[in-house]
Parts: structure tokens; sequence; C-alpha cells
């Protein structure tokens, strides 16, 4: 319907208040502001409980450059309806126009926790460029607590600030991670090291202050492909009940020159903002490569932008745990492996026969198995990758299955399944140590590969 005829509509019934409502924001949306503020006007006069005709009259009031007198309203009207998402959002609109991108940022924040489906990417832009972020109420609330209990369910889904800027980041933010240390077989150096970087000092803050230690801190797996690197970064998160951002590089990488930058810088920022924080690079290589091989000098500043958050040069990274893994560390920049970057480089070999019986306890965990030897199973996965021994199980479980099916009845899965399938797996592992191995030989800078040496038997 265009104005005119709404017009007389309500030449006809002028107490109309739905029609009243359509007739105002129509002729808001056409900047007819005088004409729709009277109609605001009447519509709260015969009824004052219409928060619509209240936002619409608001808006006007800012429009006209009336802002205190919109601010007042706008205050009396979030008393009394704290649940109005809208009021919340034109809140956080005003107080940016006003140059106040806390408030706006903590205003938005709570709009959007009302009600995600009114998130305006843009104002969020605004207020995070300048300077704002969440703050206020949601976030307390949303933040996991230190002594490592869950953050409830609606928190996860909820639309706060910070969630919507993760989407936008294309990140996995705060995923709930129900893996502990338990579930991962072996890894027993990592998991030290990584106690004593983050879970100890956060359960001990004073004696960690003592020695002048904090927590946090760089760690990066290197090693090759199936052995539990990235399973190792999201049962840290959820040893300390951590907030766990995965960052796949390509998310990165894909950009628009200077975007890549401002995007990672998003990112710490944003884990700042949340912790304890577990910050995972995954695929290193391909974010840090060598900075000799970088041709473009686009690459070379998204490095230094990285050298720069890693140095926390920018803002402190207490209580941010940054684990890296890859498989090629020898084309990871070795800028990235100085002090207080990525201090610690931990070697992920294939798991020995005491990790491998682990690995296939916990991957024997909620299958029907019928009795089977835990010590002869990791004797015969010699060689196999942690995700090569869930591939023995995953087979033999198909075995069974089959089976299964043929009786019409449940059969367990056997021993004897278990030992034909851990034949039939072949290691995954070989070809990555054919070309580690040159690496180690010939190019081992200091000594770092001494590792991969001692597990291929070349070195004592
Ligand atoms: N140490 C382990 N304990 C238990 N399960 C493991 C272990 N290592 C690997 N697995 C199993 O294999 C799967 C794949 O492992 P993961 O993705 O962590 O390997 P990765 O080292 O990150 O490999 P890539 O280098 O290819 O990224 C895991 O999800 C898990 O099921
Ligand atoms: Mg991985």
């Amino acid at each position: 319907m265009d104005i005119d005829s709404l017009r007389a509509a309500v030449a006809v019934s002028p107490d109309n208040i739905p029609l009243l409502q359509i007739l105002a924001k129509a002729l808001e949306d056409a900047f007819e502001i005088n004409e729709a503020k009277n109609h605001y006007e009447k519509i709260i006069e015969i009824d004052p409980s219409q928060v619509q005709a209240h936002l619409g009259l608001i808006r006007i009031l800012d429009l006209r450059g009336e802002t205190s007198q919109a601010v007042v309203r706008l205050d009396v009207l979030c008393e009394k309806h704290p649940q109005c998402a809208e009021a919340w959002m034109l809140r956080a609109r005003i107080a940016m126009d006003e140059e106040d991108a806390a408030a706006a940022g903590t205003w938005y924040a709570k709009a959007v926790a009302l009600n995600a489906s009114i998130a305006d990417e843009n104002l969020m832009k605004q207020i995070i460029t300048a300077g704002g972020s969440i703050s206020g109420e949601e976030a307390k609330r949303r933040k996991v607590t230190h002594d490592g209990s869950e953050v409830d369910d609606d928190d996860v889904c909820g639309g706060t600030m910070d969630d919507v800027l993760s989407r936008e980041l294309d990140l996995e933010f705060r995923v709930k991670n129900t893996a502990r240390f338990a579930d991962v077989g072996g890894m027993e150096a990592v998991k030290e090291q990584i106690r004593m970087k983050i879970i100890f000092p956060l359960q001990n803050p004073a004696l960690f202050a003592s020695y002048g230690k904090k927590a946090g801190g760089g760690v990066l797996l290197y090693g090759p492909p199936g052995c539990g690197k990235t399973l190792m970064a999201r049962a840290t998160a959820g040893e300390i009940g951590a907030n766990f951002f995965a960052i796949g590089i390509h998310h990165i990488l894909n950009m628009y020159i200077g975007e890549s930058e401002n995007k990672l810088h998003q990112i710490f920022e944003l884990a700042r903002r949340n912790v304890p924080a577990v910050l995972f690079f995954d695929e290193m290589d391909a974010l840090a490569a060598d900075r000799r091989d970088m041709r473009q000098s686009a690459g070379r500043h998204l490095i230094n932008q990285f050298l720069q958050e890693l140095d926390g040069a920018i803002d402190n990274n207490d209580n941010i745990l940054i684990l890296g893994a890859t498989n090629a560390p020898w084309h990871v920049d070795n800028a990235f492996l100085r002090p207080g970057r990525f201090d610690r480089i931990i070697f992920v070999p294939p798991p020995d026969a005491v990790a491998r019986e682990e690995i296939c306890r916990i991957h024997a965990q909620g299958r029907p198995l019928s009795v089977w030897d835990e010590k002869d199973l990791a004797k015969r996965t010699e060689g196999l990758s942690g995700a090569d021994i869930k591939a023995v199980f995953d087979n033999a479980t198909e075995v069974a299955l089959t089976e299964a099916m043929r009786k019409g009845a449940v059969a367990p899965i056997t021993g004897k399944m278990l030992t034909q399938s851990a034949k039939d797996v072949k290691p995954s592992t070989r070809k990555w140590f054919e070309s580690a191995k040159n690496y180690a030989l010939y190019s081992n800078q200091g000594g770092m590969y001494d590792e991969i040496l001692v597990h291929l038997g070349i070195k004592k």
C-alpha cells in the first residue's frame, strides 16, 4: 500500500493503532519525519504501552538532532522493557553516533543476546574498528570459570558479539570440548609441557607468580599425520575448561591483502577477551612459510603480524595457550621458534607399544568386544599411527556388523577380527618419514630434528 492510501485509511479510522503504526513507519522510511512523528505520538497517546511507537519516536528525535531527548526516552524504554532487543540495538546505534564505542559494544551485546536475528554486522564492525569490545553482563556470564566448569547450552549458541564475530571470522569458537587427556593415548611429553604451561599455572597462580611465571605460551607440535596433534589440542581445551579457537590457516590466507592481518589480529583479540583460551593454529607451515620462500610482500606482512601477536606486543597473552601443529616444521619460519613464541617444539611420533595399548583401549570403548588381548594387539600394530589404530577398530567393527546382519543377531567384535584388521591396515606414516629423514639428515638446524633420527634408529 502506498502512503496516500494509508493516509486515506487512517482518515476513516483514526484510532486504529496497527494502521497508524504502518503509516508512521512508511512515512519514516520516506523521510517524512515530521508527519511520522505526529502519528507515533498519536499512537502513544492512545496506548502508552506501544513499544514500536516509542522506538519510532526515538528514532525520529535522533534523526532531528534531538539526541539527548531521544536518549532519555530510550533509557526509560529499556528500563520498562529490558527484554526488547530492538531498544538495546537502537541504544547501541545512538551510542556509536555519539562516538562511545565502549557503551555501544555493551548494548550491542545485550541486543544480540536477546535476539540474534537482529545482529547488524556493519554496526558491529564500526564498533570494533572504533575500539569497542564486548562488555557487560553477557560477557561475564558467558565466560568459562577457571575451575573448569562448562558453559551452559544456550550460552554456546547464544548471540553475543563475540559469537557473531567468530562466525564472521569463520572460526570454531567455544566448541564444547568433551575430550580430555585420558582420551589421548601416549604423548606424555606433550601432556607434561601443557600441564606446566597452562594447567598448573591456572591452578596455582600465586605459586607460579612467585617464580615470575604466568599461564600461557606457545607450543608447536610436529610429526607425521594421524598421530594425535589435533586431538591433543582439543583435549587441552577440554582439560582446562578453556575456550577453544581452532583456526584453519586457509581461512586467514584466503583474503585480500591487508585483510588477513586484520583478521589475525581480531582472532587474537577475541581470545584475549575470552581467557583462559587455547588458540589452535593447524597447518602452521602454510601460514608460516619461510619468509625467504615468500615472493609477495603480502605474506611477509602477515607473518610479521603473527609474530607481533605472539610476542604480545599489541596486548598481553596471559592465560592464552597457543598451540600450533604442522607436518612440515622445516617450512616454518625460524622466527616463530624463538623464546616467547613457540618456544617448545615437540615431536609427536607414532605411538610406542605402551601408547598403542592405551590407544587400543580408548578406541575399544563403547564397542561390543569379546575377549581380546590388548598387549598382543599393541604388538601387532607396530608402526601404525593413532588414526591407523582407529581404522583397525573401525574395520573390525564393520566385519562384525556384516556378520550381525547375516545372522540377524548381535555379533561381538572378536580378537581374531582385530588381528586380521591390524594385518590389513598399512602404516600411513611411512611416506612422511621418507622425506623427514632427509630434512633431519641434511638440514637439521641445530639438532632440531634429532628426535626424528632417534626414532628412525639412525642416531642414539
Ligand atoms: N594418541 C592418540 N590417542 C587416541 N586416538 C588417537 C591418537 N592419535 C590419533 N588418534 C585418532 O586418530 C584421529 C586423527 O588424529 P589427529 O587428527 O589428531 O591427527 P593429527 O596428528 O592432527 O594428523 P594431521 O597431521 O594429519 O593433522 C583422532 O581423531 C583419533 O581418533
Ligand atoms: Mg591435525
